[in-house]
């Protein structure tokens, strides 16, 4: 039987090199998580959330899918974002897409991909809703076009649900952003999709 033993291995020498930076460090985070960031992006492993903004353990609260969608029915979804919204109180939610998404781009095929096509039909709608202005683009540039315009959607479906709009109106502060991290230089770009209280007219 193989018991991924490497990793444990790994794991060891990660705790080792956290405790001898900073011997309180996993007592203090054992204590409470205080996140300020709540992260909904792609599952794809080379966007993992606290790595591309730096940020160690206890920052930032993820919630990740195949093509960082926000769906009304998605009850794992809500549920970070309720509880995210009601208990951590975050200051930040951050939707963020990647340039080269492969569940945008099978969203763009036409060919089965099987069960994972019921979840690509959200990616095809935002195609749709956006068809003009995607007939401007051919190939990559399409694909990274509908990643950015997937990105500003799941912003809209994220600042409509019932959470959101319930802790705005009574009162809460917290702002949703909408970004792209871009998987050939490591860089993020704001897609200045800023969505933030009293500006909200969804
Ligand atoms: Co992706």
């Amino acid at each position: 039987m193989k018991t991924l033993e490497h990793l444990f291995e790994r794991n060891v020498a990660w705790a080792k090199a956290h405790t001898i930076r900073d011997p309180d460090y996993f007592s203090r985070l054992s204590e409470q998580q205080a996140p300020k960031y709540l992260w909904i992006g792609c599952s794809d492993s080379r966007v993992p959330a606290n790595q591309i903004i730096n940020l160690p353990p206890g920052e930032v609260f993820v919630h990740r899918n195949i093509a960082n969608v926000v769906v009304h029915t998605d009850l794992n979804c809500l549920s970070v974002v309720q509880f995210a919204v009601e208990v951590l109180k975050v200051e930040h939610i951050i939707v963020c897409g990647h340039y080269g998404c492969g569940g945008v781009k099978a969203a763009m095929e036409e060919k089965d991909h099987g069960l994972i096509d019921h979840w690509l039909n959200h990616i095809k709608d935002v195609s749709r809703f956006n068809e003009d202005e995607l007939a401007g683009f051919e190939g990559n540039d399409k694909v990274d076009r509908l990643c950015e315009l997937n990105v500003m959607e799941q912003v809209a479906n994220l600042c409509n649900t019932h959470t959101v709009r319930n802790a705005w109106k009574n009162g809460a502060q917290f702002s949703v952003h909408g970004w792209i991290y871009n998987i050939n230089n490591g860089i993020l770009k704001d897609l200045d999709a800023l969505v933030s209280p009293p500006s909200c007219e969804l």
